[in-house]
């Protein structure tokens, strides 16, 4: 990023940021640290006037029995300033310096790339820090900020106990809308008023977690995908971490995020510094515009996934063969693939010493020569030469403590207190903070990278980390964990730059902006179920655009739920990520497999579109009909699904909108896959689809929509929307 050579007095000015809708005003004057008086709805274009009287009419009034001078709440909240909620620094210097009062010494205003931006130095003398908050507005108008805070004292310490960014939202955002879950039940979203005091969501799990919120939301009480004005907050950050609201008594409303540090996790000494994670803040009216604004941003890096070619269709050996590997079966397994269309194999769980089941052999990353005498070039040969890429399994950062590694490195596991934490899964984590226990496992990679041609690892991680004490003495260990992990993606990616990375954590327990600029996939959950995944997909969509979840459609009865579900909308519901199979298609019949091959050829026609354009969602009044779709931005084109998600809860459940359409373009709607049968034991189907194709014109469709049939649960309708 290049300056453009403005550095000034700090106090100098009121920024307007301006990008794709939205506006952030932030006052910098008198040497304060960046203030917000504005995020959300574009202002349009505002003179230096305009900005003054913009931050003239937020002054709040001083009430009673508070402090005499009130101020907004900086990014990074100062008890110093009368702010007596979160502050954004904890630390002391020997219980000293405990509550900084910074003052803004230089801005530097930076933009490229369609970012604008700035950079604040600030300090406090008395305390001895030194404070350093980049904020940026992308060109899709997502909010960024990180903070880099230095302890500038030359003799003493300075302990850090944690750096949170805060950002206000006005008192109309009454509701907030979070996510919970656990594994194979990710990304269940729950609602609460947004009442006075603090919605906490910590996160002390070493990893981002199955529970993960991804985004803390509030809004306008009873925003939904389409309409209500909402502020979401995400840290991208994949260790320990904190989300939150917060409500003041006197109204003042906060959303923020950052690390969340254990005891004496970062200590720092003289001259050094620590830097918070990028914390995100989108706005939108509607959640699909918030989500947007993170897609858009996402696909405008350079290293974004479907930049270099499209997602490959894949086969994922995990629920087609578990551990039982076998060469022939894993041939047999290829060619069927091969045969259905899919694009990449992905050898799963198994492959390596001793590994039979989940309780041994973690950490041997050697080919188990009983099961592959060759080594994996038999089955790599096979699998390229089907025409397919080769994808390995693997879980670094893990050991069991059945392992010849653990036997011959007990102490490069975590822990602390003199004892082994609890084990997970029979297994126990490797200190990546320590430099042997990092040069092996790197070692251990590159040479596989290195000997076998894989175009992918799928890294897993199976296990929370708790008492995760690094080195001898046990200190809290996940801050520097975290970054070792990135810092061996970093470098394995560096060495062998056609590495993909899918992240894995027991499905969608590693799911956020730090690991996704190392991983092109994210898998969002263990459970292949299409009803459960039209729901972790759809959260998991808040966040990341369909090209990055990994979707499978798994066997017709479920693994982890034990529903069974048709081929139909078990392809449908994969249809709109990136699809892959995780089922042992050499038993399914024929007639399956012909049906599989439709559903593997439907998405590379449809990709392109589901791919890289917006993603749509509408309100339907009927909780168990869900529409969701991808609509081109030019209204080219357009795919939607229609989603029975339960047994009918109303008689009719009503018409659903197409939402996102050209109004006055004239449309001819189709059907890509109707669920069978249509139209229940009582019921017809609506007389449209038998008319179908139908054309009108997109206010129709998109305004006043379209009489849903009335589908058994768990069957969807496809939808293609094109101009006529
Ligand atoms: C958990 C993953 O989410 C699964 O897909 C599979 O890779 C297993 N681990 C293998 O142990």
């Amino acid at each position: 990023m290049q300056s453009n050579g403005r550095r000034g007095p700090a106090d100098g000015a009121l920024v307007h940021l301006r990008a794709a809708g939205v506006s952030v005003v932030v006052d910098l004057r008198d040497g304060i640290l960046p203030t917000i008086v504005h995020w959300g709805k574009d202002l349009g274009v505002l003179s230096s006037s305009d900005l003054e009287a913009l931050a003239l009419l937020s002054v709040p009034p001083v009430t009673s029995n508070t402090v005499d001078s009130v101020a907004l709440v900086s990014v990074v909240p100062e008890h110093s300033r009368g702010w007596f909620g979160t502050p954004g620094i904890t630390g002391h210097r020997d219980g000293a310096d405990w509550s900084p009062e910074f003052v803004a010494v230089a801005v530097d205003r930076v933009s490229a790339n369609g970012v604008d931006a700035f950079v604040v130095q600030a300090s406090d003398s008395a305390a001895r820090l030194g404070l350093s908050l980049n904020v940026e507005l992308t060109a899709s108008g997502l909010l960024r900020l990180r903070a880099t805070l230095r302890n500038d004292d030359p003799a003493s310490e300075y302990v850090l106990d944690g750096v949170v960014i805060a950002l206000p939202v006005p008192t109309e955002a009454d509701e907030l809308l979070d996510l919970t879950g656990g594994h194979t039940r990710e990304r269940i979203p729950q609602r609460q008023p947004f009442t006075v005091g603090r919605h906490e969501r910590d996160n002390r799990r070493g990893r981002t977690g199955t529970d993960a919120t991804l985004l803390v939301v509030a809004g306008a009480q009873g925003f939904g995908f389409e309409r209500g004005e909402v502020w979401g907050v995400h840290v991208g950050w994949s260790g320990n971490h904190r989300t939150y609201a917060e409500r003041s008594s006197s109204g003042e409303s906060v959303i923020g995020a950052g690390e969340l540090l254990m005891p004496g996790e970062i200590v720092l000494q003289p001259g050094a510094a620590y830097d918070s994670p990028w914390v995100y803040g989108s706005y939108g009216d509607g959640l699909d515009e918030l989500s947007h604004r993170f897609h858009a941003w996402l696909r405008s890096r350079p290293q974004h996934p479907t930049r270099s070619r499209p997602r490959p269709v894949t086969l994922n050996t995990w629920e087609a063969v578990y551990m039982h590997h076998d060469q022939q079966r894993l041939f047999a397994l290829a060619e069927a693939a091969a045969a259905a269309g899919v694009e990449r194999f992905v050898l799963d769980d198994g492959w390596f010493h001793g590994r039979r089941d989940d309780t041994t052999a973690l950490g041997d990353w050697y080919v188990d020569r009983d099961v592959y005498p060759e080594g994996l070039h038999p089955l790599a040969r096979h699998v390229r030469g089907l025409g397919l890429e080769f994808g390995l399994w693997v879980e670094p950062e893990m050991v069991s403590p059945d392992s010849d590694l653990a036997r011959a490195h007990p102490e490069w596991i975590l822990r602390t207190g003199g004892r082994e934490p609890l084990t997970s899964r029979h297994q126990q984590v490797l200190d990546l903070g320590m430099p042997e226990a990092y040069a092996y496992v790197l070692e251990r990679l590159d040479a596989l990278l290195t000997e076998y041609p894989i175009g992918c690892l799928k890294w897993d991680h199976n296990r929370d980390l708790h008492d995760a004490g690094h080195g001898p003495r046990g200190t809290a260990g996940v801050h520097l964990q975290t970054l070792a992990v990135y810092r061996l993606m970093d470098e394995l990616r560096t060495a062998h730059p056609h590495l993909e990375i899918e992240s894995c954590s027991s499905g969608g327990g590693r799911v956020d902006l730090g690991v996704v600029q190392r991983a092109e996939r994210i898998w969002a959950s263990d459970c292949n179920d299409a009803l459960e995944r039209q729901r972790v997909q759809r959260w998991s969509s808040l966040l990341l655009p369909p090209e990055m979840i990994g979707s499978h459609i798994g066997p017709p009865r479920s693994h982890t739920t034990g529903r069974t579900q048709d081929l139909s909308f078990r392809a449908g519901t994969a249809l709109f990520g990136h699809m892959g199979i995780e089922w042992d298609i050499t038993g399914s019949s024929a007639q399956d497999r012909a049906e599989l091959a439709r559903w593997v050829a439907l998405h590379k026609r449809l990709r392109g579109l589901l791919h890289s354009e917006r993603v749509v969602r509408s309100d339907h009044a009927d909780p168990d009909t869900w529409v969701h779709g991808v609509v081109a931005s030019d209204g080219s084109e357009a795919v939607y699904a229609v989603v029975a998600m339960a047994h009918r809860h109303r008689t009719r459940p009503g018409r659903v909108r197409l939402p996102g359409l050209r109004a006055t373009t004239a449309y001819r709607l189709s059907v890509l896959s109707a669920a069978d049968p249509l139209g229940t034991n009582d019921t017809t189907p609506p007389p449209w689809l038998a008319h179908s194709p139908v054309e009108m014109a997109g206010s129709v469709l998109s305004g006043a929509g379209l009489e849903c049939p009335s589908m058994h649960p768990e069957h969807m309708l496809v939808l293609h929307v094109q101009p006529v």
